[in-house]
This record gives C-alpha cells, structure tokens and sequence, in this order.
C-alpha cells in the first residue's frame, strides 16, 4: 500500500471534509494508495483545533502556508481557501513540487486561472486536479457509463444544475462566499459552478456560445456587528448553452443552473440527458434512485415511453465495505472523489472515464464559459465562449 502524505491549507468546511475521509479510508478496501494527513496550516488558529483532536497523524500546525509548503514531509496537498488565495497559494505549491488537489473555481478569475495554468505546464510532473464531488454519485456514474457507450444516441437535450437555499435568509450575515473581493466577480458561477459543469465536459459536451441572465436578489445583508452592508455578488445564474456534440458534428441546448437563492432546494444538483434513444435524470433531492427512459420506438401508435426509477444503494466504482443496498450521501461522495484523486495521481489514469476530479483543462473551460457568461449579462446578448 502506497501512502501519500498530504498537508491541508485550509481547515474550515472542505478541509475536515478531506481529513475525515482519510481517517476512514479503511471504508476502501481495495485501493492500493492511501492519504495521511501530516501538517495542517489556517490563519485562523482556531480552526485547527478540531484536526489536533481528530486527527493524530498530523505533525506540523502552522498559520503560515509556506511553511507547510516548505515541510519536505508533504508529498501534496489540498488547498481550500477563499477564491483570492487560489492563484498565489496554488502557484506556490507546484513551485514547491507538491500534487495539488484545488478547490473551484481554480482561480478567482480567468486571469488567476491562466497563472495557475502556467504554473501547471512549468510542473508537468506533479499531479494536479480540482474537487468536484457531484459525479461521484452511483447514479452519476451510470449516466457516465451510459455516455460512453453512447446509449442516448443523439442527445436532444441536458440540464444540469446546482441550486440551494442559503441565502434565501435575507437577515443572514454576510461572510466571504458573498464578497466580491474574496468570492469573485462570477458570484455564484464561481461558487457553485464547476460541478454542473464537470459531467459534461468530461463527456466532451462544448458549449460554444452562452446566453445568461444572473440576478442579484438579496442587495445588502447584515454585517454582522449591527449594520447592514452591500451585497454585490451574483446570487442566481441561468445559463443556455449552444453545445458541440463532437461524435456526431450536431449541437444542443444545454441549460446549466448555478442558485444560491433557491426556495425549497436545500442543497440539490441534478441532471438530466435526454436522448433519442434513452433519457436519464438524476437529482440528490433523491439521491438513491435514478430515472431511466429507453425509447422502444416504432409501431402505428409510436413507440411505448415510460420513466422506471432504479434504486441505485452503494453501487460505488471505488469498492466500499458498505453493503451494496444501503444509501449513498455526501459524505460518501467526498469519499470516492478522493479514492478517484489518489487512484489517478498513482496510476496516472484515472479507474473510468468519468471515475476523474476536473482536469486544469476542464477548470480552464469553465472559467472560459464563466466569463463569456458575464458579458452576456453585461450586453443582454449571446456571446461566444
Ligand atoms: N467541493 C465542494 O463541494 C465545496 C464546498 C464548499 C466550498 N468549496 C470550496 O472550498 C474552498 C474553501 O471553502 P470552505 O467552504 O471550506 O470555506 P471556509 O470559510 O469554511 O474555510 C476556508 C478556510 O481558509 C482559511 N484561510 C483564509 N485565509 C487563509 C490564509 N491566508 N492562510 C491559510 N488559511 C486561510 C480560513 O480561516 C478558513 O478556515 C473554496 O474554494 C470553496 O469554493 C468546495
């Protein structure tokens, strides 16, 4: 067994996410690589606390990311701070020759992006990916597997979305993710992003023009100390994508749906693909099934149509010792994306084809899709990505 010895650069939300699945690595059997956290870095002292009582192969605690990045101990690292920090953090560590899982949207912009991925094409032998847990669902991977062997024939149609509700509270205090300065000018196409667009791209789907409407709803939130303060970033965006099929040289709509101010969705991506052939939906609202239509075609009354709803349990590609019946959730998620990033660093391909964190190309592309997005909005007209 393989172990590779990770240091994490940020240890609020997505760094305990990360720690807890190295510490349940022992849920994956089967895998030849394991992480071990071994040093730890936040500017907030505090937010460590909860790796040093959780965490006991951690050796280095720091609030100073160089430092980590200097510790020859680390091998790679995970880096989950606010958007500002992506370029100068990200950088540093492919010149310190550590493997790089990012977190979206890889750069706070498409000019931080591109320095990141000229730090990338200086580094050609570190590993480098960004976090997207959405596809790692089981249904997500059978819709992966069905593309591949091209069941929906031509596709007619794909949504595909993250919507949820956190800031339909129009009293709740502002923090970073609402910030311009530290979330970015995408707002929600920054934050939320990546992963309705991970799935597609990996299937090869291109947008090549964008129409978008975005909307800023909540305008000022409290600040936290009394007052209230401007609100600027993006909450919902809606984009139509004009989308490139290359098998078959035709184009299809493609809606791609990124909402933080979503009633009644507390926290659902979904996805749906309609074909000529089959159609398929899945949404983490009902994160066991997944929706299936196969077209019969033919006969004077048309061919027969109708949805089935297939259970999917623990149907995961990295074998885990849950048994095969029982539900998957986000925690499991995060889980297999991992297995998926330490399988691909040691192999150097990843287990299937959509079995992949996003590839810097695929982060490239949608900060591409993100930018034409804005001018969109800005020029009420359809733009060219
Ligand atoms: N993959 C996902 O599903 C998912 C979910 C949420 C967030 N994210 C992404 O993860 C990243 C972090 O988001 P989060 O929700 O964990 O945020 P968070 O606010 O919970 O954590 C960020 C941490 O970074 C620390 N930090 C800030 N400045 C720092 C510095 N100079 N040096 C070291 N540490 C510093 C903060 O103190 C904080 O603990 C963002 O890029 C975000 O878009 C991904």
């Amino acid at each position: 067994m393989r172990t590779v010895r990770f240091g994490i650069i940020g240890c609020g939300l997505m760094g305990r996410e990360f720690a807890s699945a190295a510490a349940r690595w022992c849920h994956l059997p089967q895998m030849q690589v394991r992480p071990e956290v071994v040093a730890v870095c936040d500017a907030n002292e505090k937010a460590m606390e909860w790796f040093a009582d959780c965490c006991s192969s951690v050796r280095q605690k720091t609030c100073d990311y160089r430092e980590l990045l200097a510790n020859e101990d680390v091998e790679a690292v995970y880096i989950a701070v606010p958007h500002n920090l992506h370029e100068e953090f990200y950088i540093a560590a492919l010149e310190a020759g550590k493997h790089l899982m990012g977190e979206k949207p890889f750069g706070i912009d498409k000019k931080a992006n591109d320095a990141i991925n000229a730090g990338i094409g200086r580094h050609p032998e570190l590993f480098v990916r960004c976090s997207s847990e959405f596809p790692f669902f089981p249904a997500m991977q059978r819709i992966g597997r069905m593309i591949e062997r091209d069941e929906f024939a031509e596709i007619i149609e794909v949504n595909s979305g993250f919507v949820h509700s956190s800031d339909l509270d129009p009293d709740k205090p502002i923090n970073w993710k609402r910030m311009v300065e530290y979330c970015g000018e995408y707002g929600c196409l920054g934050d939320l992003g990546i992963h309705p667009c991970h799935t597609p791209f990996r299937a090869g789907w291109l947008p090549s023009s964008v129409r978008a409407v975005l909307s800023n709803i909540m305008t000022d939130r409290p600040d936290g100390k009394g007052g209230r303060v401007p609100c600027e970033t993006w909450d919902n965006a809606t984009l139509l994508c004009k989308t490139d099929e290359p098998k078959t040289g035709k184009m299809f709509p493609m809606t791609i749906k990124t909402q933080r101010i979503a009633p009644g969705e507390k926290d659902t991506w979904y996805f749906e693909v309609m074909g000529t052939k089959k159609s398929a939906k899945f949404s983490t609202k009902n994160a066991n099934s997944i929706e299936i239509m196969e077209y019969t075609g033919g006969g004077p009354l048309g061919g027969r149509q109708a949805w089935q709803q297939i259970d999917m349990g623990h149907e995961v590609t990295f074998k885990s010792i849950t048994g095969g019946i029982f539900e998957f959730g986000f925690s499991d998620a995060i889980l297999q994306m991992w297995a998926g990033f330490l399988y691909e660093l040691d192999r150097g391909e990843p287990m299937c084809k959509f079995a992949g964190c996003v590839t810097p190309a695929e982060a490239a592309l949608s900060h591409r899709l993100f930018t034409a997005a804005m001018e969109s909005q800005a020029r009420a007209a359809t733009v060219a990505v």
